[in-house]
């Protein structure tokens, strides 16, 4: 059977809660890895070259892939010596579909990889907006559906590419910069309540190594990617940023428990908001390789 590497970064779970769907979904056609890219920077994984396909799963962070996966791309990924690869993205929302797939795919080729499938499943956003449960499982629906549509289009090979006009690659250029000149004073932001119990455990999680235990209690260095890791995964939620305070959302929430969720329809008021409408095209949309087909 072949192998395809998984290779993601998930700062928060939901990139990692597609990985699993991809790795269920694709295992009757490969013998799947998933690979955290951080912890193969930080050492904690060996980097395998041992795989026949490569497939590059990333949320995006102001319209753009995070910037320690353009990283793990250009410093700690092998030459691909022409093998195949695809790169799918996980963000908040559909709008703005298409920028960074076509920049993260051309790093990838520039490795010497074929990337020929490149799309977009949709996951509950994690910052500023927390979504109402139901929302949030009609969203974990439609990308279940996604999964197995481009899973198919996966094992056959069949090529897809997302849109990217000139305009929207400008714009993700230029807010991925803002967000990039922004994150470390994210990071210098961060607060930590008395209630910390020194576990030490954000210091081990942090993907940048941007926090030590000084003497014992959390201090924030300058390299945070703003991936809301060490907030949402304190045990005791005692970690806040103080003036982008509106960047955490005001309860976390838990893709396993909301999956298994019964929902009625008196709690599903939200259709009428416009945001939803948005939505809807997505939601309903039935997804084939065709529609995103670069024209
Ligand atoms: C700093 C930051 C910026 C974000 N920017 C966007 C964005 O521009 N567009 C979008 O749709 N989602 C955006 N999101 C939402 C995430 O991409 C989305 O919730 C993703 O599924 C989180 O995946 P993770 O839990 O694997 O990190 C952003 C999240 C963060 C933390
Ligand atoms: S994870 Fe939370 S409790 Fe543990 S050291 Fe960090 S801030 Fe303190
Ligand atoms: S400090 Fe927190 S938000 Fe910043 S990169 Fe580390 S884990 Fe992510």
């Amino acid at each position: 059977m072949k192998k395809l590497a998984l290779f993601i970064f998930s700062g928060s779970g939901n990139t990692r809660y597609l990985a699993e769907l991809f790795k269920s979904n694709l295992s009757q056609s490969f013998s799947v890895e998933i690979k955290e890219i951080d912890k193969i920077i930080r050492n904690i994984d060996p980097f395998d070259n041992d795989f026949d396909m490569a497939g590059f799963i990333y949320p995006v962070h102001a319209l753009n892939a995070p910037s320690i996966f353009y990283d793990f791309i250009k410093n700690y990924l092998t030459d691909g010596n022409g093998r195949s690869a695809f790169v799918v993205r996980s963000p908040g929302d559909p709008f703005f579909d298409g920028g960074s797939c076509k920049e993260v795919a051309k790093s990838i080729q520039k490795k010497g990889y074929e990337v020929f499938h490149e799309s977009m499943i949709v996951m509950p956003v994690n910052i500023f907006l927390r979504y109402k449960d139901p929302f949030i499982k009609e969203i974990l629906e439609a990308a279940k559906k996604r999964a197995k549509a481009v899973r198919r289009e996966i094992a056959s090979l069949t090529p897809a590419k997302q849109n990217a006009s000139f305009l929207l690659r400008l714009i993700t250029f230029i807010a991925s910069r803002i967000e990039s000149f922004g994150a470390p004073l994210f990071g210098k932001d961060l607060k930590v309540k008395n209630n910390c119990t020194k576990c030490g455990k954000c210091a081990n999680d942090c993907p940048t190594q941007n926090i030590s235990m000084i003497p014992d209690k959390p201090r924030f260095g300058w390299k945070c990617i703003i991936c809301m890791r060490c907030i949402y995964g304190c045990p005791v939620n005692a970690i806040n940023p103080f003036v982008f305070s509106f960047f955490k959302l005001k309860k976390w929430y838990n893709l396993k428990n909301i999956e298994s969720e019964n929902i009625n329809n008196a709690e599903t008021e939200y259709r009428n908001r416009k945001f939803y409408k948005m939505f809807e095209k997505y939601l309903k949309d039935k997804y084939s390789a065709k529609n995103h087909r670069e024209v």
